[in-house]
């Protein structure tokens, strides 16, 4: 069914709670039904925004162009063999939810990615990872509409692009893609990940969690770090982790020999931008009724009543004492529209 709104509220529909409205915001669970509206035309495609529950978006107001938001949330066991388990999920499903439904049917494979905000169907869009994962290793493919064709298609893992909070459907080109459904291949016998070290410091040493273990440490863990939205606005990490090359790593280690650096691609390396933030001195700062995460530099929060432009203006003010510092230009993970 398709439910077609004018001047739809949005404040409810992002995490960084920010006052927003939609012109038209639409919101579907049936594919063949968008399919024939967009086939005759109905439905102003200029511009749309496809929005799961807005956990990595900064909304401007109001919102130009056309809301679209996926409400299928059906979980389809679509093949299963002894080791691995083939499975379909809807646009629409919170992603927590479905992580929790895997684990407990002891399907492994999501479970470092516990307690993440945002939809089924915004998963691939970012690669969401933590904890020593993200989600591209379990996507099997990925089921889109396009707008401008009205047609329905598949990418394969491969066809999706994957990168560090990275794919296919944030490039230009895949403007008109809307994420439908997503499948994933897990392991029936899960082998636990414990690469991510405060996630292996949980357990005692030489225990062998089991995935329900690793999804409630997982939790406990987020929890104490990051700030939740429903209690303080915010989109997690705001910036992403920059890459450099090792040798600039090296470099800047003679000045911070406390630097974290952590291994990404042969001869680079990722620095976390919260450190970067720390040490310029931003964290728990607060202006107004926007700020950094005392727990987390990474974090912009909303204390109540933020505007995009506050929040947006913070964080310009942040990466130019970044460059200044450190010369490295940070990258921001959120969507900014
Ligand atoms: N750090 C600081 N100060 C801070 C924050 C972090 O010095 O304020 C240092 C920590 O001490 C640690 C390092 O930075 O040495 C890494 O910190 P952490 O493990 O908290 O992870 P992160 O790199 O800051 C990334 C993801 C998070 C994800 C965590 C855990 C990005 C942009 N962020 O953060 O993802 O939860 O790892 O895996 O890659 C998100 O994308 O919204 C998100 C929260």
């Amino acid at each position: 069914m398709i439910k077609i709104h004018q001047n739809y509220p949005l404040k409810q529909s992002n995490s960084f709670g920010l006052e927003s409205t939609a012109s038209i915001y639409i919101e579907t669970d049936d594919s063949s039904e968008l399919i024939n509206e967009l086939k005759n035309n109905t439905i102003d495609i200029s511009n749309p925004l496809f929005l799961g529950t807005g956990s990595n978006i900064v909304l401007s107001t109001p919102v130009v162009g056309t809301v679209i938001h996926a409400t299928n949330k059906e979980i389809t066991v679509l093949e299963e063999s002894r080791d691995s388990v083939l499975i379909k999920c809807g646009a629409g499903m919170d992603w927590d939810e479905f992580v929790k439904w895997t684990v407990s049917k002891n399907y492994g494979g999501l479970e470092n990615l516990s307690l993440i905000p945002g939809s089924v169907g915004a998963a691939p869009i970012q690669n969401i990872g933590a904890y020593g994962t993200e989600a591209a290793i379990c996507v099997e493919s990925v089921v889109a509409i396009d707008f401008a064709s009205a047609r329905k298609f598949s990418l394969t893992r491969e066809e999706c692009h994957f990168g560090y909070r990275d794919s296919q459907f944030k490039r230009p080109e895949s403007k008109y893609w809307m994420v439908w459904e997503v499948i994933f291949l897990l392991e029936k016998d899960p082998r636990v990940n414990l690469s991510y070290k405060p996630l292996k410091e949980f357990f005692p040493p030489e225990y062998r969690p089991d995935i329900r273990e690793i999804r409630e440490a997982v939790i406990k863990i987020r929890s104490s770090k990051l700030p939740d939205p429903a209690v303080f606005g915010n989109a997690g990490s705001f910036f992403k982790n920059p890459v450099v090359s090792a040798c600039q790593a090296g470099l800047m280690k003679e000045k911070y020999p406390d630097i974290p650096t952590y291994y990404h691609n042969p001869g680079t390396v990722k620095i976390p931008a919260g450190w970067l933030i720390e040490t310029c001195g931003w964290k728990g700062l607060r202006r107004g009724q926007v700020g950094i995460y005392p727990k987390q530099a990474l974090v912009i929060v909303n204390y109540g009543g933020a505007t995009a432009d506050e929040i947006i203006s913070l964080a310009n003010e942040i990466q130019e004492s970044v460059k200044t510092e450190f010369g490295i230009k940070l990258e921001m993970e959120v969507r900014i529209v």
